[in-house]
């Protein structure tokens, strides 16, 4: 089968940036046709730059990189220092970049591809806050149809939340962005914390990524060291959760993730709640389902793929 053409959209992140390596080193399953950057875990002028970082990293300097957002739609923006550390990708000491950044905005880099692109052939892979495709969304209506697939890392409902007691970070930073996209009847597939807080990368796992010996293998290593030490202290988990390559795992092998279609609304107005993701997983509502919802994969399956592709770099 042809390799899907994607875009990402990214906040990078150390947990962004292996999404981006695992893409990166699949080319015979995803064709990144460009990397679109927002401002989440850190401001814009850091997210582009380290999405640049992390493509000089795999040695594919040709992917273009697109700045987008700087600000959520509607609020000022939230940003995560507390767990990626100042630059968004602390851990391993990596060159600055000497690869451009695209003139062009990444919304409209989005909107001119769907739109030059045979309809149905262009996956969306938001890593991040949905800004930057809610609003390609508002700005262009007529390319939504056109979307293959949204496969999204965002939201929690067993999980609950970890910005807030009740919001996952991607949702809560722009939750009326979440709002537009989960409305919006594109074919969605969400990664909520439900399912990444299962991709746990265990001293062993981690050990397997630095024995590959290459500055890719070595470089995530670090990242995932200074990456857990949060995970650790606030959950007592067994290592750091592998967010965002679940969703670049799911577009290689689908058959590691299992989960269910269902109706997933976002809190917009609660104080209390707000960027909430109300999943019907018992389908106790009578709204209609709009996304596939994924609870669980198979985590050393996961890790096999994900360590035999950062190999080839
Ligand atoms: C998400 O928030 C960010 O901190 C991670 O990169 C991931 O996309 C997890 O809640
Ligand atoms: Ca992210």
């Amino acid at each position: 089968m042809a390799p899907r053409n994607i875009i990402i959209d990214t906040d990078p992140g150390q947990d962004d940036a292996v999404a981006i390596l695992l893409a990166l080193a699949s080319p015979e399953k995803v064709h990144v046709l460009g990397i679109t950057a927002v401002a989440g875990n850190v401001p814009l002028d850091l997210t582009q730059k380290n999405a640049r970082i992390i493509c000089e990293l795999a040695q594919k300097t040709d992917v273009p990189v697109f700045a987008g957002a700087k600000r959520p739609l509607e609020r000022t923006l939230v940003t995560a220092e507390h767990v990626h550390g100042k630059t968004g990708l602390d851990g391993p000491t990596l060159p600055a970049p000497e690869m451009p950044l695209q003139d062009q905005h990444a919304v409209d880099f989005i909107i001119e591809t769907l739109r030059t692109e045979p309809a149905g052939t262009v996956t969306l892979c938001p890593l991040g806050p949905l800004t930057n495709i809610a609003a390609a969304f508002n700005k262009a209506p007529d390319i939504i149809e056109r979307v293959q697939e949204v496969v999204l890392m965002g939201g929690a409902y067993f999980e609950v939340g970890n910005i807030t007691p009740t919001a996952e970070f991607n949702i809560y930073v722009d939750p009326e962005a979440a709002e537009i996209v989960l409305k919006s009847g594109a074919n969605i597939t969400m990664m909520p914390l439900d399912v990444t807080h299962k991709a746990l990368v265990t001293k062993e796992r981690n050990d397997r990524f630095r024995a590959l010996g290459t500055p890719v293998g070595i470089a995530v290593a670090e990242m995932t060291d200074f990456f857990e030490r949060f995970d650790r202290e606030k959950y007592g988990s067994d290592g750091a959760p592998l967010h965002d390559p679940t969703v670049i795992a799911y577009l290689i092998n689908p058959k590691l993730f299992t989960g269910r279609y269902v109706n997933v609304e976002v809190e917009t107005k609660s104080d209390l709640t707000l960027g909430m993701t109300v999943a019907d997983w018992w389908r106790v509502s009578d709204r209609d389902p709009n996304a596939m919802f994924i609870g669980d994969l198979d985590a050393d399956g996961f890790f096999d793929l994900l360590t035999e592709r950062l190999g080839r770099l």
